[in-house]
């Protein structure tokens, strides 16, 4: 298996995906760490899963359950990913990708994706919801983007635009669900970091310094493939704790206190993320 996805592997995964239904998407959900109940409102489901896909990158970690489901939802269209793979699992970064290369061949043209993530900015507090306006791609800049590798022109283009990666017009509306869902929305910067290990104090201390409000290890490589593919954008984040350079003395971080926050979300969640397709 090469590092690099090529255009006769998204056909064949597409085209299985295919196989099991006959709904045509056009919004795409991706559903981060813990999230996946968000899944159970979908009517008439079509449920695959990724096992019985060729080349499809199989989620291994915990509160992320390898699902793909094709239904209806707020009288849409949906495709929804339950789980996501992640760079740390030990595929290459271009393979993580393929999920969202197959919606867009399935004709998905909006995509919201949620993650759980650490807040960087002080004003953040646990429960928060965080809006996307920006990422710093770590990985990428650093030679690990997803797009590395042939280019497939008739999807987009070799050097693709990323001026404006989460749609504005998508954040304008989502502060308005929000308003009328009596909550508000923070926005700002995430930054994506390979892990598995969380950060150290002194990284920290860095990506503060460099404008991260947030840090996290998924949806980028999602996002730098749709934009790629021309897929319009909402990322929301779960700050599911608060990622700090000075805890309380004794403070420790781990993935129960990340599922059980994003628990804790769902509600408000769901409300913004049917909000968003009712109105799309
Ligand atoms: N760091 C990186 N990824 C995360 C965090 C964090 O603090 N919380 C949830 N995902």
């Amino acid at each position: 298996m090469s590092d690099f996805l090529t255009t006769t592997e998204v056909a064949a995964a597409a085209s299985v995906v295919r196989n099991y239904t006959n709904k045509q998407p056009t919004i795409g959900l991706i559903l981060g760490s813990g999230l996946s109940s968000l899944a159970d409102a979908v009517s008439e489901p079509d449920i695959i899963h990724s096992n019985d896909i060729p080349h499809w990158p199989v989620s291994t970690v915990a509160g992320h359950q390898g699902r793909l489901i094709i239904g209806t939802l707020e009288g849409k269209t949906v495709f929804v990913l339950q789980g996501r793979s992640h760079f740390y699992e030990g595929l290459a970064i271009n393979r993580i990708t393929l999920p969202v290369r197959v919606m867009h061949a399935l004709g998905v043209r909006t995509l919201i994706v949620t993650n759980a993530a650490g807040g960087i900015n002080a004003q953040y507090a646990p429960g928060d919801l965080m809006l996307i306006k920006d990422h710093i791609n770590f990985l990428g800049m650093a030679g690990n983007n997803p797009l590395r590798g042939p280019n497939d022109d008739s999807v987009g283009a070799r050097f693709p635009d990323m001026t404006e990666p989460y749609d504005s017009g998508l954040r304008h509306l989502a502060h308005q669900i929000a308003a009328e869902n009596g909550f508000s929305l923070q926005e700002g910067v995430y930054a994506y970091v390979a892990g598995p290990s969380y950060e150290t104090p002194a990284e920290l201390r860095f990506l503060r310094m460099v404008g991260a409000d947030a840090v996290g290890m998924s949806t980028v490589p999602s996002v730098v493939v749709a934009r790629h593919a021309g897929i319009r954008i909402l990322g929301v984040s779960t700050i599911t704790n608060m990622a700090v350079p000075d805890p309380a003395p004794g403070t420790k971080l781990t993935h129960d206190e990340v599922l059980e926050t994003g628990m804790r979300v769902i509600p408000k969640l769901t409300a913004l993320l049917h909000g968003m397709v009712r109105q799309l």
